[in-house]
């Protein structure tokens, strides 16, 4: 029997989990910017997006334990979503989980960017049921229009 799996929206206590999961060596390798972010730099972030109406910042649980977070950012074209397993609960198929609740409570077009070297989260992707609109030289763009 697969775990629960529920979302809630992020709070300032979840500051320090998700710096930690954001430093991440696979996490920094595979986000736009892979820069490490400092702790300072992050509390100020966090803030903004949870004072944004525009984004919904969501924390995955299972079994009572934070199991990964996913982010969905509001423009003039849909929603773009991006999202992060914790380390310790990789590989046992929580990231397309975590997708498909969120995707669950949006409307409109929702969009993600994923790095071509990233094969888990474009299996995610089709698993969700988004289809691969265009690539560049490092990155493909996924949609699925509700
Ligand atoms: C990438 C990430 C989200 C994957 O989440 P996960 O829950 O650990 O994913 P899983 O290991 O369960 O794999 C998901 C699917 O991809 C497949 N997969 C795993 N590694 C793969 C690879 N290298 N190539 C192709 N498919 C792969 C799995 O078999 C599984 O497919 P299935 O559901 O058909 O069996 C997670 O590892 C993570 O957070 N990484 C760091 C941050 C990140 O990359 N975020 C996404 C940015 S778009």
């Amino acid at each position: 029997m697969k775990a629960d799996l529920s979302l809630r929206p992020a709070t300032l206590d979840d500051c320090n989990r998700l710096l930690a999961w954001r430093n991440d060596p696979a996490t920094r390798s595979n986000s736009r910017n892979s820069s490490a972010v400092i702790a300072e730099a992050h509390g100020a972030w966090l803030r903004a997006v949870l004072a944004d109406p525009d984004r919904r910042l969501m924390i995955a649980e299972s079994g009572g334990e934070p199991v990964g977070t996913i982010r969905a950012d509001r423009d003039a074209g849909g929603w773009e979503l991006s999202w992060t397993v914790a380390p310790a609960a990789r590989g046992k198929g929580y990231g397309a989980r975590i997708v498909a609740a969120a995707m669950d409570g949006l409307f409109g077009p929702i969009r993600a960017a994923i790095r071509a070297e990233n094969g888990a989260s474009l299996r995610i992707a089709e698993a969700v049921g988004m289809t691969l609109q265009r690539r560049d030289a490092c990155m493909t763009y996924w949609e699925l229009r509700k």
